[in-house]
């Protein structure tokens, strides 16, 4: 028979890992309670919860009790891979909660959209963003990455202090202009639109759909898409409804990517030798796949160490078989990334920065870490957003060195912390760099 927790620890599986997930915000993130969170250490907490569930249970998927809902947590790599590899079907990604949540600014999703309609929305998705491979618009996307780079530059001295505030800005206009095109470079209202849109979506069900919002959202982006802009996703695409119903998503899902990089500015502050090989890597013009390998691996690093979807979730179509016994159609399966990344039980560089776990390893599949998931219904966006914000980390550490400043526990040959809030971290930009010759 498939294990089963008892009523106290479903309490605390639910209290000490699914309720400060959705206080945080899984759609957006909330800066104050992310700020306590981190006092609190919740994800390094959550883990020794998950591994003390594991100890006293074996690794086959857990039952919880929930009245009225069947929910297994998975607590094995290999099971996790299983669920992740069998979706859409029998495992769909298009959960309850997260299709009562993106419905708010994305109805038309692959994420939240079940076959017979999924194969097509997955291949408009692929088409456009080239999972597997360097875009064929990653040059242009890689000069779009260095001129906000050195936008952002120009108005910051030696010894400027920059966090979430002043690199996200730039990050965004590097975002409007890959997905839009220049001509959406500086329209903020449309993202702002989107993030007022996906704070609503952080309540579920719980809140209504602002209509007038997304009409709002809708014609901004609409305005943008008119143009099809060459050298753009936007131009990739067809011009039906539910084609350009992908591109929220798309905008959506690079917040993630900015918060990785400021985590991984905090990283290579803290270690200084890291710091010189990406350097090292840029002002030699480096690239693998099209990306600066060491600074790919530490916005890896920055999703391995705190994942920005810690919560990968799958409903189950029909009863699966598992090493244990059967769990019944309709089981909601909890795979908690932070675990399987940072499971110490399994892992010697579990808490510590690692880009060598990364080095020669695909983004995907390179198990058990599942930054961007995995399988069928796994992130087509990977290579295209580690190219954009690699670049972007790259094009910044090669024209400045980077200081800690407030870096909230990462340091060198720390224990890293379990939750890290990105919104106060903040190093210090040091004077400008003069490439070697090499590079001119
Ligand atoms: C660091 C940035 C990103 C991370 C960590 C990330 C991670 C993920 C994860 C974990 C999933 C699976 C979610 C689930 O199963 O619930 C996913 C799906 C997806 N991502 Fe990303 N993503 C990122 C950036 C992007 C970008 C920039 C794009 C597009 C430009 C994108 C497009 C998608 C799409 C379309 C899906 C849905 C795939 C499907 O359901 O078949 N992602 N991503």
């Amino acid at each position: 028979m498939v294990a089963r927790a008892s009523l106290a620890e479903t309490v605390g599986v639910v209290a000490g890992i699914v309720v400060p997930l959705v206080a945080r915000g899984l759609i957006v993130r909330r800066p104050r309670m992310t700020a306590l969170q981190q006092r609190l250490d919740v994800d390094a907490r959550a883990v020794r919860r998950l591994q003390r569930l594991r100890r006293r249970y074996g690794p086959g998927p857990l039952r919880l009790r929930i009245p009225g809902r069947s929910m297994a947590v998975v607590l094995d790599a290999g099971d996790a891979r299983r669920v992740l590899e069998e979706s859409p079907v029998p495992f769909s990604p298009a959960t309850r909660e997260k299709t009562a949540a993106l419905r708010h600014f994305q109805p038309h999703a692959v994420l939240i959209t079940d076959p017979p309609q999924r194969p097509g929305r997955r291949a408009l998705n692929e088409r456009v963003l080239e999972p597997g491979r360097c875009h064929h618009l990653g040059e242009h996307f890689a000069r779009v990455a260095g001129e906000e780079v050195d936008a952002l530059l120009a108005d910051a001295g030696e010894g400027a202090v920059v966090g979430h505030s002043e690199l996200v800005p730039a990050y965004w206009r590097t975002v409007r202009r890959v997905v839009l095109g220049d001509g959406a470079r500086d329209d903020t209202l449309v993202t702002d639109l989107l993030r007022s849109l996906r704070q609503d979506a952080n309540w579920a069900y719980f809140k209504p759909r602002r209509d007038r919002v997304r009409a709002r959202f809708d014609a901004e982006l609409a305005r943008h898409l008119a143009r099809a802009e060459p050298r753009s996703l936007a131009t990739l695409l067809p011009s039906d409804e539910v084609a350009r119903g992908q591109v929220p998503h798309w905008l959506f899902a690079f917040d993630a990517a900015a918060i990785a990089l400021v985590r991984a500015t905090a990283l290579l502050a803290a270690h200084p030798a890291e710091l010189a090989a990406v350097q090292r890597e840029a002002d030699g013009g480096e690239r693998e796949d099209g990306v600066p390998q060491h600074a790919r691996a530490a916005v890896l690093e920055a999703l391995r160490l705190w994942p920005t979807t810690p919560a990968v979730l799958r409903e189950a179509s029909e009863a699966t078989r598992w090493a244990t016994g059967t769990l019944p159609a309709g089981t909601s399966f909890f795979t908690y990334a932070p675990f399987l990344h940072r499971d110490d039980e399994r892992l010697a560089s579990a808490n510590s920065y690692d880009p060598s776990l990364w080095f020669g390893r695909p983004a995907v599949g390179n198990w058990p870490f599942v930054p961007f998931s995995a399988g069928p219904a796994g992130c087509p966006g990977r290579e295209l957003v580690l190219l954009v914000t690699g670049e972007f980390l790259s094009r910044l550490v090669a024209a400045r060195g980077l200081e800690p400043v407030a870096v909230a526990g990462v340091r060198e040959g720390a224990v890293l912390p379990g939750t890290l809030d990105p919104f106060r971290l903040r190093v210090r930009l040091t004077a400008p760099r003069t490439a070697p010759l090499a590079a001119v």
